[in-house]
C-alpha cells in the first residue's frame, strides 16, 4: 500500500545491508513516519512487546525476521541446540494472545531442526521469512476479493447506495505485510468504484483505529469518520451501519475469535441490531488446538499506565498527558473473545463459511486433524 504515493509493506529485509531489517515504528503514527532498523533478536522482541509493530500477521513475520537476525548476528562458536530454543522462547514471550506469533514461531523451530551449520541456519531462517511475508500479502489480497462480494451484494441490495462499514482497532495493511485482513474487502471495493464510507472506533487505550485504521484510509482516500468506540451501538440503531468487519488474533477451531477489546461489544449491538458481523481472518490466526475462547484463548493484560495516559502531537512534538487522577488504578485487558454465534461469517483467503468448525473444516480439511 502507498504512504504519500510511495509504496511500502510494514516490514522489509534492508537492501544494503543483510543484517538489518527495517520496520515502520507505528507508535509514531499518524503524525510521523519513522522506521526503524532492526539490528538483533532482542531489538525484534522488544518491538513486539512495546508494540513498534502490531497486529497479528504482522507480529508473526517479525518474530520470523528476528529468529533470522538472531542467527545472522550469533558468534559462530554459539551452541545452537541451547541457542535456537532460548531464541524462541524469548520472542514467544512477547505478546500472549495473537497466535501467529507461536504457529510461525513452530515452523522456524521444526525448519532449523538437526540443522548446526551457522550459513545454513541464517538462509533458512531468512527464506522463511521471507516465505511468511509472502504467503501473509497473498492471503490477505484472496479476502480482499471474497469479502468484495459481500460488499458488493450490499450495495446492491439498498439501491447503489454508499456501504457503510463499521470496523474495530487496525486489523489494516499496518497489521500484517500489505492490504490488511478487515480493510482489505475495503480497498478492494473502493478501488472498484463501489462508493464505501468507513466508521472507524478509535480503540481506547492505544487508539490503533483512530491513529493507523484513519491513517492508512486517509492515504488510499477511502471516505472514513473516527468515531469514540461508544458510538457504534447507536448508529446501528439509527441503521447508519451496513456491516461490521474486524480482524482476530486467534480464532478458535469453532469459530470464537479472539480481538482487540470491544470487539465483543459491537458484535452484541450487531446482533441486536441485525447488522452483519464479519470476521476477516488468514488461516494462519486459526488456533485447531482450542475449542473454547472464552476458557482457553490467553488475554494479554498490559500496562494501566496505557489507560491512565494519553498520546498526541502538540507544536509538532508527541507527547503524553494524564488522563486520570494520578492515583487511580486502571485496568488494561488487550483482547475479548466474540462467541461464533455472534459471527455471521468469516472471511478467509479461500472464501466465505460459517463460524463453526464445519465451516473452518470445509474450507481447510487438511489443517483440522
Ligand atoms: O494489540 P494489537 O494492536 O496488536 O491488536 C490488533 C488487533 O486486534 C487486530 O484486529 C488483529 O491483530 C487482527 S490483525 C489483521
Amino acid at each position: 500500500m502507498k504512504i504519500q504515493n510511495q509504496s511500502y509493506r510494514t516490514i522489509w529485509l534492508d537492501p544494503e545491508d543483510e543484517g538489518t531489517v527495517n520496520i515502520i515504528d507505528q507508535r509514531s503514527l499518524p503524525h510521523k513516519l519513522t522506521i526503524e532498523a532492526l539490528k538483533s533478536l532482542e531489538e525484534s522482541a522488544a518491538a513486539i512487546r512495546e508494540m513498534h509493530v502490531r497486529g497479528a500477521p504482522l507480529i508473526g513475520v517479525t518474530a520470523a525476521y528476528g529468529m533470522y537476525l538472531g542467527l545472522y548476528h550469533a558468534p559462530s562458536n554459539t551452541d545452537w541446540a541451547t541457542f535456537i530454543p532460548a531464541a524462541i522462547q524469548e520472542l514467544q514471550e512477547t505478546r500472549p494472545t495473537a497466535v501467529d506469533l507461536f504457529n510461525v514461531l513452530q515452523r522456524v523451530q521444526i525448519a532449523l531442526q538437526g540443522k548446526s551449520h551457522q550459513q545454513e541456519l541464517v538462509s533458512i531462517a531468512k527464506d522463511l521469512a521471507a516465505e511468511v511475508a509472502e504467503e501473509s500479502v497473498a492471503f490477505c489480497r484472496s479476502i480482499g476479493e471474497h469479502g468484495l462480494k459481500i460488499i458488493e451484494d450490499i450495495y446492491e441490495k439498498n439501491g447503489n447506495k454508499p456501504v457503510n462499514v463499521l470496523t474495530h482497532c487496525n486489523a489494516g495493511w499496518m497489521a500484517c505485510i500489505d492490504y490488511g485482513t478487515a480493510t482489505s474487502p475495503i480497498y478492494a471495493a473502493h478501488d472498484k468504484g463501489i462508493p464505501v464510507h468507513v466508521w472507524v472506533d478509535e480503540t481506547r487505550p492505544r487508539n490503533q483505529g483512530a491513529r493507523i485504521t484513519a491513517f492508512e484510509l486517509k492515504e488510499h482516500g477511502v471516505p472514513h469518520t473516527v468515531i469514540v468506540d461508544n458510538l457504534g451501538g447507536h448508529l446501528m440503531q439509527h441503521r447508519m451501519v451496513d456491516m461490521v468487519i474486524v480482524g482476530t488474533d486467534r480464532t478458535t477451531r469453532n469459530g470464537d475469535v479472539a480481538n482487540k477489546i470491544g470487539t465483543y461489544l459491537k458484535a452484541l449491538a450487531a446482533y441486536d441490531n441485525q447488522v452483519p458481523f464479519y470476521v476477516a481472518l488468514p488461516s494462519s490466526t486459526i488456533d485447531w488446538t482450542i475449542e473454547n475462547g472464552l476458557c482457553d484463548i490467553p488475554i494479554e493484560e498490559r500496562s494501566g499506565h496505557e489507560v491512565k495516559y494519553i498520546q498526541g502531537l502538540e507544536q509538532d512534538e508527541l507527547k503524553k498527558v494524564l488522563l486520570t487522577p494520578a492515583e487511580s488504578p486502571a485496568l488494561n485487558y488487550g483482547f475479548d473473545v466474540t462467541p461464533a454465534r455472534l459471527v455471521t461469517g468469516l472471511i478467509t483467503e479461500r472464501g466465505i463459511c460459517e463460524a463453526s468448525e464445519a465451516g473452518l473444516s470445509a474450507l481447510f480439511p487438511e489443517l483440522n486433524g
